[in-house]
């Protein structure tokens, strides 16, 4: 399969979703720390589970499954499949423990492999080509979750471990916040030319963008500090009526991993352990209910997701990382607008809604996004957690509004 680009992209990009478990025990793979989070061994069963679903299901000659039951407990949400595992349940999967889920890893790669070895009519490998890219960009975008998800879980311990035990450098310091103006007008919107992109992004139409203003960089842990400090978490005239709701009910004071000790200090918990707070770096794992609020106490508000795409028009895809890096350390990077990938995703104030024609594929993976184009947010960008070649200036995340335990962060902008 290696003679082939895509054979050894798959290959490669396998590879990379069982190293990221490598610093982990077998015990924290098991665990889940939220409903919104799921074990590292179901991430790997799971995304395995996909090409053996749509892939060999459906194309492989004398198709028999790994293991009967799989189906079931390694389908997220795709109700034309069938049942379920409880996703809140995920964690109660004692059993397959890790080392039968890396016997399925290898059983399904080999399986893939021989298909992609067999003679396929044109149809039917431009088929096997299309749902093989799919499974990988599926499997890209689990790999940043359960980046995110063992952040969550690694918090939940008095321990604080590392994912990876090395300290954080201090951040350069940030340059100020530009305002970058925009003439606006139509545009066009949304995913464009013979690359892949997933349905959500399609089809590209057009729009009308009024003049405005993009901030040259996200926002930064001093600045959010700020806001914090001037009683943000306390002013219900800056937050939205279900975000004032949100910190009243779970009686928030600041972002979800920062903690002050004995002394009042700052400090931030990290995949590199509890760090102290880098002033310098962008402000991340933010609610749109916290990004909208800043944005308010600044005098400023977030972006729409078609002013984001459009001032991303030409900007280099960068980044890489367990942690955003400050804006210091990314000058040059992008132009005039740092940090747009590669850093903390970038709430918008756009809801995840389809695009004027949009269509769902036919059968199950017609479920991938559409029928989750109500009450969530789109964020654009890219995160330090997002893999590399899982970027595009049409990509579309979404999350609902009180969602923060992804690398999301805040630019700001304003009417010009
Ligand atoms: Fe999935």
């Amino acid at each position: 399969m290696q003679t082939t680009p895509l054979g050894a992209h798959y290959l490669a990009v396998r590879k990379r979703s069982l190293m990221l478990a490598e610093a982990l025990t077998d015990e924290d793979c098991g665990a889940q720390s939220m409903p919104d989070a799921s074990p590292v061994k179901w991430h790997l069963a799971h995304t395995t589970w996909f090409f053996e679903t749509f892939i060999l299901e459906k194309m492989e000659a004398g198709f028999a499954p790994f293991h009967a039951a799989f189906r079931v407990l390694f389908n997220s949400y795709y109700n034309g499949i069938g049942e379920k595992h409880p996703r809140a349940q995920r964690g109660l999967l004692t059993r397959p423990g890790m080392a039968q889920v890396r016997a399925y890893r290898a059983d399904v790669d080999a399986r893939v492999a021989r298909l992609l070895g067999t003679a396929l009519s044109e149809p039917a490998r431009a088929e096997l080509d299309m749902l093989l890219v799919l499974g990988i960009e599926h499997e890209q975008q689990h790999q940043e979750l359960l980046l995110t998800d063992v952040k969550h879980l690694l918090a939940q311990s008095a321990l604080l471990p590392a994912y990876f035990d090395a300290p954080l450098l201090a951040a350069r310091p940030a340059p100020p916040r530009d305002w970058i103006t925009f003439d606006g007008g139509l545009t066009d919107i949304g995913h464009s030319g013979s690359g892949f992109s997933f349905d959500n992004e399609l089809p590209r139409h057009r729009s009308y963008v009024a003049p405005f203003a993009l901030a040259s960089r996200l926002v930064t842990n001093g600045e959010y500090l700020a806001f914090v400090d001037a009683g943000g978490y306390r002013s219900p005239a800056l937050w939205l009526a279900e975000g004032w709701d949100w910190v009243r009910t779970q009686g928030l004071n600041c972002p979800i991993y920062w903690q002050q000790d004995g002394h009042g200090d700052w400090l931030e918990f990290t995949l590199h352990g509890m760090q102290p707070l880098d002033l310098e770096r962008p402000a991340t794992h933010l609610s749109l209910f916290e990004a909208d609020a800043y944005a308010h106490w600044a005098g400023a508000r977030l972006p729409t997701e078609t002013e984001w795409e459009f001032a991303a028009q030409g900007v280099a895809l960068t980044g890489g990382g367990l942690h955003p890096a400050g804006a210091g350390d990314t000058a040059g990077q992008g132009g005039d607008l740092l940090q747009m990938y590669g850093h903390c995703w970038q709430w918008t104030s756009s809801s995840y809604a389809p695009y004027p024609g949009f269509q769902t594929a036919a059968g199950a993976l017609g479920e991938y996004n559409g029928k989750f184009m109500l009450n969530q947010y789109v964020l654009r960008g890219s995160s330090c957690a997002t893999p590399d070649g899982h970027t595009r200036s049409s990509y579309r995340n979404f999350f609902p509004a009180g969602a923060r335990w992804q690398f999301s962060g805040v630019r700001l902008a304003k009417q010009r």
